[in-house]
C-alpha cells in the first residue's frame, strides 16, 4: 500500500502552546515516520485576527523554530508557509462556491465569535472553506489534530464528497486523527488552553515566566491540611503529560492524604515542565543562531508544497471546465 499522505496546519497567532503541542506538534512529529508529511505554517488564516506585521512576521518565525525544536525533521517532513503556496487560496474559491451557508454558520469558531457579540469578518466565517482548501489541495489522507479541530475535517469531508459527486473523483477524502488521550489540554484556568483565553503556557518562556505563569494556575480554596480531590485538579492533569506514571501517582497519593498545599504541587508541575523541555530549549537556541537555516527549510519546503499543488490544481482547473 502506498504510505499515507499527512497534512496539518498551525496558526501563527502568537508562540506555540503546550495545547498545541500535545494537541497537534508531538503527533504531527510522529507521523513523520509514518508517511510523507506536510505541515504549514497558515498565515492566511492568521490574518483573521493577527492585523500587525510585525507580529505576524515574528510569530511565522516562532512557530517554525518550535517546530523544528521540537523533532520536526525536514528530511522527512515538508515544512511550510502557507502563503508560499498560492494555489491555497485559489481553490478556496473554488469550493466556496459549492458550500452552503447554513453548512458556516454552524462551525464553532463563528458561532463562539457571535456570541461574544462580536462582529466576525467574511474571512473568519470563510475560514473553514480554505481549511478545506489546505487538506484536500494534498491529497491528504490522515489529518492530525486537536480535538477543537474535529468539525473542520468534518466540513473538509462533505466538501470534497461534494466536489467528486459534481465533477468525478478529484479529490481524497481525508479523515481527522485526534489522540483519545486529553484530546482538549487544559489551561491556567482549567478550561480549554487556547491564546484567544489568555490561559496558555508556551513552550519556551523564560525560566521565570513559566514559574509565574504555572505558580498562577486557578484552585480552590481547600485549605493545606485537608484532602484534595486529583480528579478535578488540572494541576494533575497537566503533571501527567509531563513527569513519570510514578510521580504522577505519588501526586495523587499525596492530593488525597491532605497536609500538602496548591503551591507544592504546582512546583513540581513547574520542575517537570522545565526538565521536559530541556532537550527542545537546547535545540531551539542552536537554531536559533542560524538564522539562514529556517528561511532554507521554509524555502525548501514552499518549493516541494508547491509542486504538489499546482499538480492537483491542474486536475482541478479541468474537472471544473476552469481549462481544457
Ligand atoms: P491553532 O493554534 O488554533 O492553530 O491550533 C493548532 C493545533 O493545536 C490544532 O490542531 C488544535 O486542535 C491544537 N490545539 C490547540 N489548543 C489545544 C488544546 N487546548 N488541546 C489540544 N489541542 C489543542
Ligand atoms: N484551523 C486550524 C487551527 O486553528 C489550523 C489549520 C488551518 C489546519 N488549516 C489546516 C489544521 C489544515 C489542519 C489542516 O488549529
Amino acid at each position: 500500500m502506498h504510505p499515507p499522505r499527512i497534512l496539518s496546519g498551525i496558526k501563527p497567532t502568537g508562540q506555540p502552546h503546550i495545547g498545541n503541542y500535545f494537541g497537534m506538534m508531538r503527533p504531527a512529529i510522529e507521523w513523520q515516520e509514518r508517511g510523507e508529511a506536510f505541515y504549514f505554517i497558515a498565515d492566511y488564516h492568521a490574518l483573521t485576527s493577527v492585523f500587525d506585521p510585525a507580529k505576524l512576521r515574528e510569530y511565522v518565525r516562532g512557530v517554525a523554530l518550535d517546530f523544528l525544536a521540537c523533532g520536526l525533521d525536514p528530511a522527512k517532513a515538508v515544512l511550510f508557509r502557507q502563503s508560499d503556496v498560492p494555489q491555497h487560496t485559489e481553490l478556496a474559491w473554488l469550493l466556496s462556491c459549492q458550500t452552503p451557508m447554513p453548512m458556516l454558520e454552524n462551525c464553532h469558531a463563528y458561532k463562539d465569535h457571535l456570541a461574544k457579540e462580536k462582529t466576525p469578518s467574511h474571512g473568519l466565517f470563510a475560514y473553514p472553506v480554505l481549511m478545506a482548501a489546505d487538506i484536500l489541495i494534498y491529497d491528504a489522507n490522515v489529518v492530525p489534530v486537536g480535538k477543537d479541530q474535529k468539525q473542520h475535517v468534518e466540513v473538509t469531508r462533505d466538501l470534497a464528497h461534494k466536489m467528486n459527486a459534481l465533477y468525478g473523483p478529484i479529490f481524497t477524502v481525508p479523515e481527522a486523527s485526534i489522540l483519545p488521550t486529553l484530546a482538549t489540554i487544559p489551561g491556567l484556568d482549567g478550561q480549554k488552553m487556547s491564546k484567544s483565553y489568555g490561559n496558555t503556557i508556551e513552550l519556551f518562556p523564560e525560566e521565570k515566566t513559566l514559574r509565574k505563569k504555572i505558580m498562577g494556575i486557578v484552585t480552590d480554596s481547600t485549605p493545606v491540611e485537608a484532602p484534595k480531590d486529583p480528579a478535578s485538579s488540572s494541576i494533575v492533569a497537566l503533571y501527567r503529560l509531563f513527569a513519570p506514571p510514578a510521580e504522577v501517582e505519588k501526586m495523587e497519593v499525596d492530593f488525597r492524604a491532605g497536609g500538602t498545599g496548591y503551591g507544592d504541587f504546582k512546583k513540581r508541575l513547574f520542575g517537570a515542565v522545565w526538565d521536559f523541555f530541556a532537550p527542545q530549549r537546547a535545540r531551539r537556541a542552536e537554531l536559533e543562531a542560524d538564522p539562514g537555516y529556517v528561511d532554507g527549510v521554509l524555502a525548501d519546503g514552499a518549493q516541494r508544497a508547491g509542486a504538489i499543488a499546482e499538480k492537483v490544481m491542474q486536475r482541478v482547473r479541468t474537472a471544473v471546465g476552469l481549462r481544457h
